[in-house]
């Protein structure tokens, strides 16, 4: 029998009495994340381990759990006061929920209400309230795993979907010297930098094509894309035309081995590190939202590369 961590429940499980009604004083609180796909998710792997280890000195958190759910984008909005009524204290959302997220919730924090998604919830006494916790994920993948900072760098990011948009509000919010944004299609690319511009922030667009060859010395080049997930991809640029002090970060993971991208860049001597310490620092966040304590990114890293 699988165990109840590595279950994927759905949204009416909550009907079925498995999970107790909302009673903030008695019971310890759930946490889940919401998505589909959803079996393939790390999050309730490493946000356990760390309930545990908040267990050992709280206990209100003594058998506080964290639950993958599968929900379809059109039942968000259900799903939502569903878990409102449970003992959920904070809710994770990934693909496809972060942007519908957003248009849903009328409390959000500034970073989510700028990129325009959400991917935190927090129970409040008035609902939930959104928070984007990927920018702070991905500023501390890359100081912790390639030793930058996006403040005051030079920083590329290679992608105009949800994450990329994350992403680069993230990035032009820690104050960078410049930000060049490339992307597949040109109709995202010119929305994306348009609404960087109309918020205040300065920013460069440039085609798939040519980025590699306009990236500047000691640059940070974050792929945003969803390129190399899939076993047929190939790496996103021609690492070869970068000049050898960039540093790249690939959002993208691949469970046991390195991304293509990542293997590409190393090749042409270029530092390089792929998404899992991004996962772990973004879910770190999250769970010091919900609960106020500090972050446990560390050991969230360490269960999720001993998994
Ligand atoms: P997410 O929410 O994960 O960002 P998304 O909104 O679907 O997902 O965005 C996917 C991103 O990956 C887009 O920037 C997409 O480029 P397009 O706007 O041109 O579609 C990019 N992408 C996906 N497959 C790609 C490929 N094979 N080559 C280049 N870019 C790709």
């Amino acid at each position: 029998m699988r165990s109840f961590m590595e279950k994927v429940f759905s949204a009416d499980d909550l009907n079925r009495g498995i999970f107790s009604a909302r009673s903030a004083d008695t019971n310890p609180p759930y946490f889940a994340v919401l998505g589909k796909p959803i079996s393939h998710s790390q999050s309730p792997l490493m946000q356990n381990a760390a309930l545990e280890e908040i267990a050992k000195s709280d206990v209100r958190y003594k058998g506080s759990r964290y639950f993958a759910f599968e929900v379809s984008p059109e039942g968000l909005s259900d799903s939502l006061d569903k878990f409102w009524n449970k003992n959920f204290a904070g809710i994770n959302l990934t693909i496809p929920h972060k942007e519908i997220a957003a248009k849903l919730l009328s409390d959000m924090e500034d970073g989510a209400r700028l990129a325009r998604a959400c991917n935190t919830l927090l129970r409040t006494s008035d609902g939930w309230k959104g928070f984007n916790t990927d920018g702070f994920g991905l500023e501390e993948a890359v100081r912790s795993s390639l030793g930058r900072d996006f403040k005051g760098s030079d920083v590329v990011v290679i992608g105009a979907g949800g994450a990329a948009r994350g992403a680069a509000f993230h990035i032009a919010s820690c104050g960078c010297k410049s930000l060049l944004i490339a992307n597949r299609t040109q109709e995202r690319l010119d929305r994306l930098v348009s609404d960087l511009k109309n918020s205040g922030f300065e920013c460069y667009a440039a085609s798939l094509a040519d980025c590699g060859k306009l990236v500047p010395e000691n640059s940070i080049v974050v792929n945003a894309t969803s390129v190399g997930l899939r076993d047929s991809d190939s790496a996103v640029l021609d690492f070869s035309v970068l000049p050898k002090s960039t540093v790249f970060f690939d959002m993208p993971y691949r469970k046991g081995c390195e991304t293509v991208s990542v293997l590409s860049a190393r090749a042409a001597g270029i530092l390089a590190c792929s998404g899992l310490p991004m996962l772990a620092w973004q879910g770190a966040k999250s769970l010091s939202i919900w609960t106020g304590k500090p972050m446990l990114g560390e050991l969230m890293l360490k269960t999720l590369n001993e998994s």
